[in-house]
């Protein structure tokens, strides 16, 4: 497998707004996150992944954009951006946009004119249906975000495509000036001197609508090929693709060497195991074996071929430490056993802000404290449908989005130290307790364990390049795992659960061993007889 750069890169993903507010208006902003990058150059990440921040009516936080080429006034201007840009790139930081191309805002000027008539030259920049013989929408496709797909436009009497909220209309990927209008878009983003791109929601461009194939459709491989070609192709960029739906096989579609496609994929097998049978407003409790099995699966079948980018949670997930841990007592040590099994698997580690202190989700008590446009449409679709208040409830406090995109706590001063205005959705009342300067005065510090995963990144190649062996697969409680590259084995040994638990890893000891990182100080010196404390992690030198 031929290096690159962002093979050892740790990203660290930042919503805008609710990252850092500069001018008390309530929203995170760009000279907001330009005041933080002394705290993420010190953290040690590479790369910030930029969820959107370009002129959106927000409907969707701005992954609604209606001009790809401006900032959000409340976000800041160009020339923020550009200061962002230049100020991150001398403390080594590299910035990934976030790509939304599968719609846009209706608001974007393309829409608007293709709104004008039946035969505005951008008509066929989005997908228009006409309704059925009588007058109902052209299929059963249902949005993502609840209700139908198809909004019916009254002036020129058809239906368009909305696989999210009304207010993002599908562009329409059969149209070529389409693929001319967002490479020219990507280039200028390029020149601009970005690092990358993240593409959201990227599985859904090759659809085919008449034959209600909406992910991974039979176009979308070479419209990524092409994509490339006309754009990062030769650039060497980060590219990361949002895919719901991808197996390894098709992981490796997208991510393989020579295909001229993207740099990996986001797969979200692990993530979709806590909910049933895919609905994410029915949540299961998590089954560690298969978790495991999921996580084993994708590292082994991209040992030779492709590349994994590893997460537990982003702007649309529940907070980890909240769902793979302990967000009660075992809060600190438990989000540094979640970590050390991310960043020590192969692949490119994202971290989702706040993560590093060991945010938890929020539970709110009223739907209004809910902005999420996904969270209160669901709320009305599903109890229309007869689900009760409090089982909605408490479906939302496990997955809402918004558990992720409360304030990000910085201190215990008002508001979390994240504005002096009101914020946009209010902070977690846990912030006096859970923030970063607490966090990082403390000798148990989740922020100086993030550092140490990421110095430990640089410093063995195995943590990179190692192959990956699971160990005790069968166990339901412990997750344990070798990294080995020439010289190097590494042993990442893990207890995902709150009881004490011992264990025989069944390798043989070797005479002498060294822990390399650990957040507990129990007696590693017999592999065959461990006894793991809650939440005990460790990564051992063999
Ligand atoms: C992706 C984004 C999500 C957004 C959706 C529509 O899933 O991560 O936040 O709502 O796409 O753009
Ligand atoms: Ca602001």
């Amino acid at each position: 497998m031929e290096k690159r750069w962002w093979h050892n890169s740790v990203v660290y993903q930042i919503y805008p707004r609710s990252f850092c507010d500069s001018n008390g208006d309530g929203i995170g902003d760009l000279n907001g996150i330009r005041s933080k990058l002394d705290y993420l150059a010190e953290l040690g990440v590479d790369v910030i992944w930029l969820s959107p921040v370009y002129q959106s009516p927000m409907d969707d936080n701005g992954y609604d954009i209606s001009d790809y080429k401006a900032i959000a006034p409340e976000f800041g201007t160009m020339e923020d951006m550009e200061a962002l840009l230049a100020e991150a790139k001398e403390k080594g930081i590299k910035i990934v946009m976030d790509l939304v191309v599968n719609h846009t805002s209706d608001e974007h000027e393309w829409f608007k004119r293709a709104c004008e008539s039946r035969t505005s030259p951008y008509r066929d920049y989005y997908v228009w249906r006409d309704a059925k013989p009588d007058g109902s929408a052209p299929s059963d496709l249902g949005s993502i975000f609840g209700g139908s797909a198809w909004e019916w436009h009254e002036l020129t009497q058809q239906y368009y495509l909305h696989l999210f909220s009304k207010k993002q209309p599908d562009l329409n990927w059969e149209n070529p000036k389409v693929h001319d209008e967002v490479h020219a878009m990507m280039n200028w983003w390029i020149d601009r001197g970005i690092g990358g791109f993240r593409l959201d929601v990227i599985d859904l461009i090759g659809k085919e609508i008449d034959n209600g194939i909406t992910g991974n459709g039979p176009r979308l491989h070479p419209l990524l090929k092409q994509m490339n070609n006309a754009t990062f192709g030769d650039k060497d960029l980060l590219t990361v693709g949002e895919t719901w739906d991808a197996t390894p096989e098709i992981a490796k579609l997208y991510s393989a060497e020579g295909r001229e496609e993207l740099s990996m994929v986001f797969q979200f097998e692990h993530i979709t195991l806590t909910w049933t049978n895919g609905d994410k407003w029915k949540p299961a409790a998590l089954d560690l074996k298969a978790f495991k099995q999921v996580l084993t699966k994708w590292q082994l079948e991209l040992k030779e071929t492709g590349w994994n980018s590893l997460f537990w949670n982003n702007h649309d997930l529940p907070r980890a430490v909240s769902k793979y841990g302990n967000d009660g007592q075992h809060r600190v040590k438990s989000a540094k056993m979640l970590a050390t099994v991310l960043h020590c698997l192969k692949g490119t580690p994202y971290i989702y802000q706040g993560e590093e202190i060991g945010m938890t989700n929020v539970k709110f008590d009223h739907l209004e404290q809910y902005k999420d446009i996904e969270t209160l449409n669901f709320y009305k679709v599903r109890t229309e449908a007869g689900v009760s208040h409090e089982e909605m409830m408490a479906a939302l406090a496990e997955n809402s989005r918004d558990n992720a995109r409360t304030p990000m706590q910085w201190s215990n001063e008002a508001n979390a130290g994240f504005s002096t205005g009101e914020p946009w959705i209010e902070v977690n009342p846990n912030y006096t307790a859970v923030n970063t300067e607490l966090d990082r005065a403390s000798d148990e510090s989740i922020y100086e364990y993030y550092k140490a995963l990421i110095a430990l990144r640089r410093e063995y190649e195995a943590v990179v390049y190692g192959d990956f062996t699971p160990l005790v697969e069968e166990h339901d409680k412990v997750f344990a795992y070798l990294r080995q590259r020439g010289e190097q084995t590494l042993l990442v040994v893990a207890n995902f659960s709150d009881e004490s638990v011992d264990i025989d890893l069944g390798i043989e000891t070797p005479d002498k061993h060294s822990t390399l990182l650990s957040n507990t100080n129990i007696d590693f010196s017999d592999l065959n007889h461990l006894s793991l404390q809650p939440y005990d992690a460790a990564v051992l030198r063999l």
